[in-house]
C-alpha cells in the first residue's frame, strides 16, 4: 500500500523547464519532441514585415472627437485578426517592470522552494507547475508558470507566493492596473459591436481574472518542441505583457504569423466568450508560443472572465433571422470542467458550444 502512494507521488513530481535548461541540456528530452506535423519549422510562420498588425493609441479613447475612430479601428481589429496591441494604455512602466522583477526571481527560486506550489488541479486558485499538466501531457511544452486568481485582489493576495518577498506588492499593482484596463477594453469593443458600453459591466465588476505568469526558459532545440500548443484562450479578453517575441497567431489562412515584440506595448487577446456574445462576428484568437536559444522570454497573460458560474450567451441585439444564435451558452466553470478532463491540443472547447 506504502509502495503504490509512493510511487504515485513519484509520478507525480515534474522537472521544469527552468532546471532542464539549468542543467545544461543539450537536447530537449523525447516528451517534449512533438510529432512532425506539429513542429514550428514545418509550419514555419509568416514574417511580419510583411503584413501589417494592428497597434491602437489606447489614450485615444479618452478623447470625445477622435473615440469613434479609435473604436472603428477596434472592430477592424477584431475582424481581421482577433487581437491587437495597445500603447499608451496607461499601465506606468514602473508598475510593468517591477511585476517583471518580482516574476523573474520567483522563477530563480530552487525547485524546493517552489514545489510547495505545485498543482495540477484546475480548480485551485494558485498554481506552480509545468507544460499545460504535467500529469497528464502526452507531449511537454517548455514552459513553466505560476498562476492565480487576482481579483477581487485582497481575497486572493495572501494564497500568492510569499517568496520572493516583493512578490505580492509589485504583482498585485500589475493585476490590479490591467484589471482597469481590461475594464476599458470590453467597452470599446462592446462599442465597436453597436452594443451599449456597459453591456457587460456588472459582469465585469463580479468577474475573476487569472493571472498566469510565463517563464520560457533558453531550449536547445526549439524546432522541435513549443512553449504553449495552438489554444484559443477562454475567458472575455486576456491581456498580455511580453517581454521578447514569441507569440504567434493564426491567421485566416491558418498560416502562423509571429506578433512582433513592441517595447512597452501590451497585446489584447479575444477570447471565447467575446465570441459568444458577439454570436461569432469577433472570433477568439488561436495562438500558440515559440521557444528559441537565444533568451528566456516571460510573459503574463491576464485572464479575465465573467464570473465563475454566470452563462454567457449571444447578445440579444446580435441575434436575428440571419443571424441566428450561433452558439449555445457556457460558463467558465463549464470552460474548467472541460479542460480538466479533455485534452485541448485535440479539441477546441468552443466547437463543443457550436450548433
Ligand atoms: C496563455 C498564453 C501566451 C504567451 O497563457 O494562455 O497564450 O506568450 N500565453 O505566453
Ligand atoms: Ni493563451
Amino acid at each position: 500500500m506504502e509502495e503504490t502512494s509512493k510511487s504515485h507521488e513519484l509520478d507525480d513530481y515534474f522537472t521544469s523547464a527552468m532546471a532542464l535548461t539549468e542543467s545544461g541540456v543539450p537536447r530537449v528530452p523525447t516528451r517534449y519532441i512533438l510529432p512532425p506535423s506539429q513542429r514550428p519549422m514545418l509550419s514555419p510562420s509568416i514574417a511580419t514585415d510583411t503584413i501589417s498588425l494592428p497597434v491602437i493609441d489606447l489614450s485615444l479613447l479618452h478623447d470625445p472627437l477622435l473615440r469613434p475612430c479609435v473604436i472603428h479601428e477596434i472592430e477592424l481589429a477584431c475582424k481581421g485578426f482577433g487581437f491587437f496591441q495597445i500603447i499608451n494604455h496607461g499601465v506606468p512602466s514602473s508598475v510593468v517592470n517591477d511585476a517583471v522583477d518580482a516574476a523573474t526571481r520567483f522563477f530563480d527560486l530552487s525547485a524546493d522552494e517552489k514545489m510547495h506550489l505545485v498543482s495540477n488541479n484546475f480548480h485551485d486558485p494558485v498554481r506552480y507547475g509545468t507544460s499545460i499538466n504535467h500529469s497528464t501531457d502526452k507531449v511537454y511544452y517548455w514552459r513553466d508558470f505560476i498562476k492565480h486568481y487576482s481579483h477581487p485582489l485582497s481575497k486572493w493576495i495572501d494564497l500568492w507566493p510569499s517568496n520572493p518577498p516583493c512578490y505580492k506588492e509589485k504583482m498585485g499593482k500589475y493585476a490590479e492596473a490591467t484589471h482597469v484596463l481590461h475594464k476599458q477594453a470590453i467597452e470599446a469593443i462592446s462599442e465597436s459591436l453597436g452594443l451599449e458600453k456597459t453591456y457587460l459591466q456588472e459582469e465585469i465588476e463580479e468577474g475573476s481574472q487569472v493571472m498566469a505568469v510565463n517563464c520560457y526558459p533558453v531550449c536547445p532545440e526549439p524546432e522541435m518542441a513549443l512553449g504553449m500548443p495552438p489554444h484559443s484562450d477562454f475567458g472575455s479578453l486576456t491581456i498580455l505583457l511580453q517581454s521578447g517575441q514569441g507569440l504567434e497567431m493564426m491567421d485566416s489562412n491558418k498560416k502562423w504569423v509571429s506578433v512582433p515584440y513592441i517595447e512597452g506595448a501590451l497585446i489584447v487577446l479575444l477570447g471565447d466568450q467575446i465570441e459568444v456574445m458577439s454570436n461569432g462576428i469577433y472570433k477568439s484568437m488561436i495562438h500558440r508560443v515559440t521557444v528559441n536559444k537565444d533568451f528566456k522570454r516571460l510573459s503574463f497573460a491576464s485572464l479575465h472572465s465573467l464570473p465563475m458560474q454566470k452563462k454567457i450567451s449571444p447578445a440579444p441585439q446580435l441575434v436575428n433571422e440571419d443571424r441566428p444564435a450561433a452558439y449555445g451558452e457556457f460558463s467558465f466553470n463549464d470552460f474548467l470542467d472541460f479542460v480538466s478532463s479533455n485534452d485541448i491540443t485535440q479539441q477546441r472547447f468552443i466547437d463543443t458550444l457550436k450548433k
